[in-house]
């Protein structure tokens, strides 16, 4: 039986978007596979996509000219897992591994195929990600939306050109760490404040999620919504000069460029 969509690749990523797809109603379960090598996680995707196929192997009767590919396997896998693909045939893959560049994956096959490939981040596990993707060389309009219209299921998309990925990968792609990086040290520095570290997670969390909730609706910039808090004098104005000599801003540019830059080399 060919699917509407495959998933190869049933770990973190590839089901967080079998659970968007479910959950937005992109299609039914039963249009859906994952094919996951590892036999423990294959139990656990039975036991959370009851009418979902979970397959160990690809193989041709899963496929048909309609199909759609979601390649989620980790790097070093995705060779083995592109020729099983190839072998099996697919007019769509839509990939989300990270330094594999389309062409690459194009390479694999010996008919024309629209490969998109993506830059999603962790928070799709909560249906809030922000992805980027960019098209290979068969690409068209349709492909395109319908990549979008996977990822959207987890979050928001944009598109890019492929140049760009790297870009992406460096900045929002690593940028979960870099929040969760300020959220321990301001947590910290409650704590060094005198709070207990339940209490100071609170405020810091809840800070973290108001800001981005009225950043998100006030429509306002950044800059803008830094000036209301900061009265000329004032507390905020005192700590904001603080991180301004310890060169704040200068280190997340530089965080970003290093970041990128690493993953261009992880592609070449
Ligand atoms: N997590 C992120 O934040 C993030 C962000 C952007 C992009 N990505 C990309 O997303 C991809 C998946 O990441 P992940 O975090 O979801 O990794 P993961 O949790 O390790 O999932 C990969 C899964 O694919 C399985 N697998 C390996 N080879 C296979 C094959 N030939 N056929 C079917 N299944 C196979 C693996 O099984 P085994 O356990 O047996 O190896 C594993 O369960 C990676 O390429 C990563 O670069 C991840």
């Amino acid at each position: 039986m060919a699917f509407e969509l495959v998933v190869v690749g049933g770990g973190r990523m590839g089901s967080a978007l079998v659970k968007g797809l479910l959950a937005a109603k992109w299609c039914a379960p039963a249009d859906i596979a994952i094919v996951e090598a590892a036999t423990e996680q294959r139990d656990a995707l039975g036991a959370q996509f009851a009418d979902v196929t979970v397959l160990a192997a690809l193989e041709l009767e899963h496929v048909g000219s309609e199909s759609g590919i979601v390649l989620s396997v980790k790097p070093d896998q995705a060779e083995g897992a592109l020729r099983s693909i190839a072998v099996a045939g697919a007019s769509r893959v839509l990939s989300v591994v990270a330094g594999l560049s389309t062409q690459r994956i194009e390479t694999h096959f010996h008919q024309p195929v629209a490969v998109i490939r993506a830059m999603p981040n962790t928070p799709v596990l909560v249906g809030k990600g922000v992805s980027a993707i960019a098209g290979g060389s068969q690409v068209t309009k349709d492909d395109l939306e319908w990549a979008e219209s996977i990822l959207g299921a987890v979050g928001t998309v944009v598109r890019v050109t492929e140049r760009n990925i790297d870009a992406v990968t460096g900045l929002s792609g690593s940028g979960p760490a870099y929040f969760y990086l300020v959220v321990e040290a301001l947590i910290e520095a409650g704590v060094h404040q005198g709070l207990s570290r339940d209490v100071s997670r609170i405020l810091v969390q809840g800070t973290f999620e108001g800001s981005a909730a009225l950043l998100a609706a006030s429509g306002e910039s950044p800059e803008e919504l830094r000036a209301q808090v900061t009265s000329p004098g004032g507390t905020t104005a005192a700590g904001l000069r603080m991180l301004e000599g310890r060169a704040v801003r200068a280190a997340f540019l530089e965080a970003v460029s290093a970041a990128a830059e690493r993953s261009r080399q992880l592609g070449r």
